[in-house]
């Protein structure tokens, strides 16, 4: 059990770094861990605790860094090992926290541990993957890949013959954590990071490694996946078997005293990602539902509800409203508030403050990606346009009005969107009417409320407009937002601390769409 102190997490800002589209330290046209290091002054300026940075370790990068061909080394295009180091020293000079994606589930299938494992049946690293010998025409079973565009999650091995389970790209074969030797092997691979200093991991697709032993059909499968349904698989995660393995990661980290590990849970049940951070187990699980749901308060307020009753009084949410995976907020719902389908949302800057809102000041811990305290709207454009979509989230970050947004010296890896560039943060941080500005202050009213931090809270919807009422001691919040259409007045309960898009006429507050009201009694 960590103590209070330890628990820093309750009360913090989380920011994700996806790296190769922060700040090009070199010139060579990619984000890089100089380039962290250097600008971790707007972080601090912003209010920021705590930073995950995205895959860092030696890749093939055929999925963004998120297969690994050496867990002890880093690619060379982020920097060398002396440069995390440097990282970690100037962020904890600057009281900021960093988090490694680690990624236990699957290797790229151009790991030594791979590679030996697929050369011959008998090999001794035979059983660290999941392998099915006995050569077929077909596939094991049902399961299909996360990816839509791959298909059935197994391909067949050109040495054997046999066929390889892999839950994401052909090139990600999935790890073996019923083997013991997996399992010392990967929490050898964190020891060797907390030892160098870092505070902890994101754990990618961590539901991911429990797996059904007997390898059966998944009933529940959706075996021709609809755009809206890619790929997804419904029973086949969450296996009991899961457990105790979560209990041995969380086992290394208490060696630690202070570290965390934050799950990718991608669990959309309440009750089930509640089983995540049970004692003992994960100090932080990432909520995704917020990101499914249409712009509509009463769906949200189902969906918080839920999460919190699940985990309980002394349990934690984990909030993310967005990700490199996901769409980002500015232009995530049409105008009517339906889920945009990707690259048609129409921008609202005024919706992804809202949205932004709700993360900063609601219960649990919020993870803030990078560019959404900017409000950029998804990079579609020419080049960015991709098969599954993700690339529009992952757009390198614009920080200055000059060539290429002040993002790097050279050509970048991928193009800066023209949208971007008036949005750059040199501006926005001179803007007193800025997003940036206002997440800024949104964060600053957190941590100067302890009602905002770790008090309780009642959710509730009238007509449209979310309230959250916060309390601790006598301190008492209400934060109002108008999720509606329509303008809508509301009777604050005294003075407005703040408020976005709001006029008071005669004591009453009248919210446009999307505006915003707190108050403090
Ligand atoms: C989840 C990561 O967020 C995503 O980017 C990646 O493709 C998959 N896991 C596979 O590692």
């Amino acid at each position: 059990m960590q103590t209070r102190e330890q628990q820093w997490w309750r009360g913090a800002v989380a920011y994700q770094v996806y790296v190769p589209s922060f700040a090009d330290s070199i010139g060579d046209g990619v984000g890089d861990l100089d380039g962290v290091s250097e600008r971790l002054d707007a972080l601090v300026w912003l209010g920021v605790d705590v930073i995950w940075l995205s895959p860092i370790f030696e890749s093939p990068m055929r999925d963004g860094g998120y297969d690994i061909s050496n867990y002890h080394d880093l690619n060379p295009m982020f920097g060398d090992l002396a440069a995390l180091d440097r990282l970690i020293e100037a962020a904890h000079e600057l009281n900021i926290r960093v988090l490694l994606d680690w990624v236990p589930n699957h290797t790229s299938t151009d790991h030594p541990w791979f590679v030996e494992s697929a050369s011959s049946t008998t090999n001794t690293k035979r059983d660290w993957y999941v392998w099915v010998d006995e050569a077929g025409d077909a596939p094991p079973n049902n399961w299909q890949s996360c990816f839509a565009a791959v298909g059935s999650a197994w391909s067949r091995h050109p040495i054997t013959g046999a066929w390889y389970l892999h839950s994401f790209l052909r090139e990600q074969a999935d790890l073996n954590w019923d083997n013991p030797a997996v399992v010392a092997a990967a929490h050898d691979v964190m020891r060797f990071w907390l030892d160098r200093g870092i505070d902890g991991f994101r754990i990618d697709v961590v539901h991911n490694l429990g797996k059904d032993p007997d390898l059966a059909d998944n009933p529940s499968i959706i075996v021709r996946p609809t755009p809206e349904t890619a790929g997804r698989r419904l029973d086949e995660d969450h296996w009991p078997n899961l457990w105790h393995k979560i209990a041995g990661i969380r086992s290394v980290l208490d060696e630690y005293p202070g570290t965390i590990a934050v799950g990718e849970s991608y669990v959309l049940d309440a009750g089930r990602l509640a089983e995540y951070t049970r004692p003992g187990r994960l100090h932080l699980a990432h909520d995704f539902t917020l990101t499914e749901l249409d712009w509509d308060a009463t769906a949200f307020v189902a969906a918080i509800d839920a999460s919190n009753r699940a985990v309980g009084e002394n349990g934690w949410p984990a909030w993310i409203l967005s990700s490199h995976d996901h769409g980002r907020l500015a232009t995530r719902w049409t105008t009517t508030g339906a889920l945009a389908p990707p690259g048609t949302g129409v921008a609202d800057t005024g919706r992804a403050e809202a949205a932004l809102t709700l993360l900063l000041l609601m219960r649990g811990t919020p993870f803030l990606f990078q560019g959404e305290e900017l409000a950029l709207p998804d990079a579609t454009g020419g080049a960015n346009l991709d098969v599954d979509g993700r690339s529009r989230s992952r757009a390198p970050l614009p920080w200055t009005n000059e060539t290429n947004a002040g993002f790097t010296a050279g050509t970048p890896w991928m193009a800066v969107p023209e949208t971007a560039r008036a949005l750059n943060r040199q501006h926005q941080r001179t803007n007193p009417d800025s997003t940036l500005r206002f997440i800024r202050d949104l964060i600053a009213l957190r941590r100067d409320h302890r009602a905002l931090r770790d008090g309780s809270q009642q959710i509730s919807v009238d007509d449209g407009v979310l309230h959250l009422d916060r309390r601790h001691g006598e301190q008492h919040i209400v934060v109002s937002i108008n999720m509606s259409l329509e303008p809508r007045t509301i009777d604050p309960i005294s003075t407005p601390l703040l408020t976005r898009g709001t006029a008071t006429a005669g004591g009453r507050v009248c919210l446009d769409p999307n505006g915003i009201v707190v108050t403090v009694a």
